[in-house]
């Protein structure tokens, strides 16, 4: 079973000005998709939905400075077992 994970449909991802939230992971792809296979999660796991974690597709807390810095609630999606 693979689970899709597409953050972009997020309504609040647009950052301001550029209208775009992906500044640093993949940019040399047209499309940044990532596939999971649930059966590979171990108990949970959490995915970023902020666009600002340096360990895509996972979230590593960069969404707490960027809730700070801009006033916004973003935070991961967790995935359990
Ligand atoms: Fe992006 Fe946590 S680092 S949601």
């Amino acid at each position: 079973a693979y689970l899709a994970y597409c953050p972009a449909a997020r309504a609040s991802c647009a950052a301001k000005n550029s209208g775009r939230c992906n500044n640093h992971i993949r940019k040399n792809e047209p499309k940044v998709v990532d596939m999971i296979d649930v059966e590979d999660i171990a108990e949970k796991a959490a995915f970023c939905r902020c666009w600002k974690t340096k360990n895509w597709p996972y979230c590593d807390g960069s969404h707490g400075e960027h809730n700070k810095q801009t006033g916004d609630n973003v935070g991961p999606i967790v995935i359990k077992k």
